[in-house]
């Protein structure tokens, strides 16, 4: 059996305002999806979700890449097995990371000779396919690895601290965010237009923080950031509370990441107090995990 894994990521800064060119800064995390292919007489996919032939409604990511992979080479049989750390839809981009996963493995296993360049446009094309719209961030990060600014694709350094995921399991729709803003905007251009604007220069002015390392200037920045993200109403009771749990016990900085409305805040912390605020977004009712940033996008395991 051939196992790949690919990482899934954070916004340390910028959603929402790239979607109108703004830059971003994204870090892939060490929360993995792994896939595992062999060759077999018929399709098979299994992973929590049940074990399943081809099926766009279950698998729909895995089930798309075999019929993409199809256009390489002949795949008469397969088996996949997909294991994941990462929550299903909650903007830590789990659908990029088992996406870009099984491209690599079934690369892997009929030597199809794809680059990472190649990875990252198929995933890209398999995610358009599946959500009708998606951002090539997720599946770039997942298949590089590492922190990047975006749209520029750019690799700045490495965050060197705890980064603390807090999931409030409240669903929320990107497609419907990215909407609600899309509005606010047209309706309020005089506004909206230079808080997007803000956010990104809020990430110009963190490149240079991130290479020297400056994590308590990074964190009033990510402040700034959360507070913008409110203004223009992504933000929601759940997602505060987590991120105030997050802030009160010592977090360097706390914020929505990704589409928000729901889904995920984001924390850097200290060394010492990752498990303190772990379990200050635990009372607070979300779910904790404590992670850190990598340099690896997807590979062999
Ligand atoms: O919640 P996610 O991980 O799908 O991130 C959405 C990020 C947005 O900037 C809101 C949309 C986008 O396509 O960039």
């Amino acid at each position: 059996m051939i196992t790949c894994s690919a990482p899934g990521k954070v916004y340390l800064f910028g959603e929402h305002a790239v979607v109108y060119g703004e830059n971003a800064i994204c870090c892939a995390v060490e929360l993995r999806t792994k896939v595992s292919v062999e060759k077999s007489d018929e399709i098979i996919i299994e992973s929590i979700l049940g074990r399943t032939r081809l099926d766009h409604d279950t698998h729909p990511y895995v089930s798309y890449v075999i019929e993409k992979m199809r256009q390489f080479v002949d795949i008469p049989g397969v088996r996949i097995v997909i294991e994941s750390e990462l929550p299903v839809g909650s903007g830590l981009g789990s659908s990029a990371a088992v996406t870009v996963a099984s491209i690599q493995a079934l690369n892997h296993l009929y030597e199809c000779g794809l680059s990472l360049e190649d990875i990252a446009k198929t995933g890209h094309e398999i995610e358009k396919m599946v959500q009708g719209n998606a951002s090539p961030t997720d599946t770039y990060v997942s298949t590089m690895g590492g922190v990047v600014m975006i749209p520029q694709r750019k690799k700045l350094e490495l965050i060197n601290c705890p980064i603390v995921v807090g999931n409030t399991h409240k669903f929320s729709s990107t497609k419907q965010l990215v909407g609600n803003v899309s509005k606010l905007r047209s309706d309020f251009p005089s506004v909206v237009e230079p808080i997007l604007s803000n956010i990104g220069q809020i990430s110009i002015l963190a490149e240079k923080l991130v290479a020297e390392g400056d994590y308590e200037t990074i964190g009033k920045l990510m402040n700034i950031n959360q507070g913008l993200l409110d203004a223009i109403g992504v933000g929601c009771a759940e997602l505060s509370s987590l991120v105030y749990a997050a802030r009160d016990n010592g977090a360097i900085s706390a914020k929505i990441t990704g589409a928000g409305g729901g889904g995920c805040m984001v924390a850097l912390t200290r060394e010492d107090n990752a498990e303190a605020i772990a379990k200050a977004i635990e009372n607070a009712g979300g779910e904790a995990i404590i992670t850190k940033n990598t340099a690896e996008g997807v590979r062999l395991e």
